[in-house]
């Protein structure tokens, strides 16, 4: 069957978009398999034993996206009722928050400017008393900050969370989706993040590139549960092995080259606030993700994300006049010069109207 072409020359849309390597597409086919919702498939379980072991956490369990690995997280840690607390601008908050409903929680957004929840209003916001109005379920923070332009929390900034939770009885979440991406830019294992949160999520499918998947993670009573509970959302997946090859590579391979990423999103900001130092209010990226700010209002994203389309080159537009951008595998040197390129054009067929 013939590939598709792909949609841009230069997709700069999401680190999503990656495709399997070689070496995965080799495990893949190779992989022994089992049934998952039976015995166990060996492969899914030795993805489940690589993460465990490379973030120190008791357990794993294989999920299909990082979106169930968050809910899963909410519903096998909440005993009743109660609320969840985590940042305005965080994933669970915006992207995921139809989950509240499934999980009959109620999520509260706290303020996280730069993607760090204001320690002041969560310890405000916190009441573990099991007959409060609404007794704090749990707590969930992000690392790295996806609206907040992949910003990094140290495992310090993570331990003073952690400690405060414990504090209160409350258990902590951490949506890793891009933890790894977290630990290269810090330079510290990843185990060094996840000693500082309870349980966490990471994804195998954005910058390890692997095709489907995230590792839910944490204390095995807590697995069990989230493992009963992913068969109730219908996430029991037979043959999974197939998938969970691929993340094995990922979690073996695939971690230490994100520093290309995180470099080569330098070099397109650089670009960028050479071209016209007004769209660079913002610092340098920690990371792969960087957001730049090229008008006043939503149109104006738009406008430039069409624009940028015509030329090649995919971005999302994120707001009020904010494009993000996210450096991946496939974006080399040249696709930072060819994207700059499209960025200069748009710049001066705008200035020309
Ligand atoms: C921070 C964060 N958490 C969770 C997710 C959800 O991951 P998935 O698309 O695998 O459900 C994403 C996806 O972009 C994300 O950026």
């Amino acid at each position: 069957m013939p590939a598709l072409p792909p949609p841009f020359a230069v997709d700069l849309r999401s680190d999503t978009v990656t495709h399997p390597t070689q070496a995965m597409r080799q495990a893949m086919a190779q992989a022994p398999l089992g049934d998952d919702g039976l015995e166990g498939d060996p492969t899914v379980r030795a993805l489940e034993e690589t993460a465990a072991a490379l973030l120190g956490k008791p357990a794993g369990l294989f999920v299909v996206s990082g979106t169930m690995g968050n809910l899963l997280a909410v519903l096998a840690h909440a005993r009743g009722p109660g609320e969840v607390l985590a940042g305005a601008g965080s994933h669970l908050l915006n992207a995921e928050r139809a989950g509240a409903a499934l999980a009959g929680q109620h999520y509260r957004g706290l303020p996280d400017p730069g993607g760090r929840l204001d320690p002041q209003a969560l310890a405000e916001a916190i009441d573990p008393r099991p007959t409060g109005r609404c007794p704090t379920a749990l707590i969930a923070l992000e690392n790295t900050h996806n609206a907040a332009g992949g910003s990094v929390l140290s495992a310090a900034d993570m331990g003073a969370v952690h400690a405060l939770a414990r504090r209160h009885g409350v258990p902590l979440h951490t949506d890793g989706a891009r933890l790894f991406n977290a630990a290269v830019a810090l330079g510290v294992p990843a185990a060094t993040l996840a000693a500082a949160t309870d349980t966490l999520s990471i994804c195998l499918s954005k910058g390890l590139s692997a095709p489907v998947g995230a590792v839910l993670l944490g204390p095995a009573d807590f697995i069990a549960r989230a493992r009963a509970l992913r068969r109730v959302l219908g996430g029991t997946l037979r043959q999974a092995g197939v998938i969970a090859a691929a993340g094995v590579v990922a979690l073996q391979q695939m971690v230490e080259r994100l520093a290309d990423d995180h470099r080569r999103a330098r070099a397109l900001h650089a670009g960028l606030c050479a071209l016209d130092p007004a769209w660079c209010d913002t610092r340098p990226p920690a990371t792969n993700l960087l957001r730049v700010r090229v008008g006043a209002d939503s149109a104006a994203a738009q406008h430039w994300e069409a624009a940028l389309a015509a030329h090649g080159v995919g971005v999302r537009a994120a707001g009020a006049g904010w494009l993000r951008l996210v450096t991946h595998r496939h974006i080399d040197e040249a696709g930072v010069a060819q994207a700059l390129t499209a960025f200069a054009a748009v710049r001066e067929a705008r200035m020309g109207r």
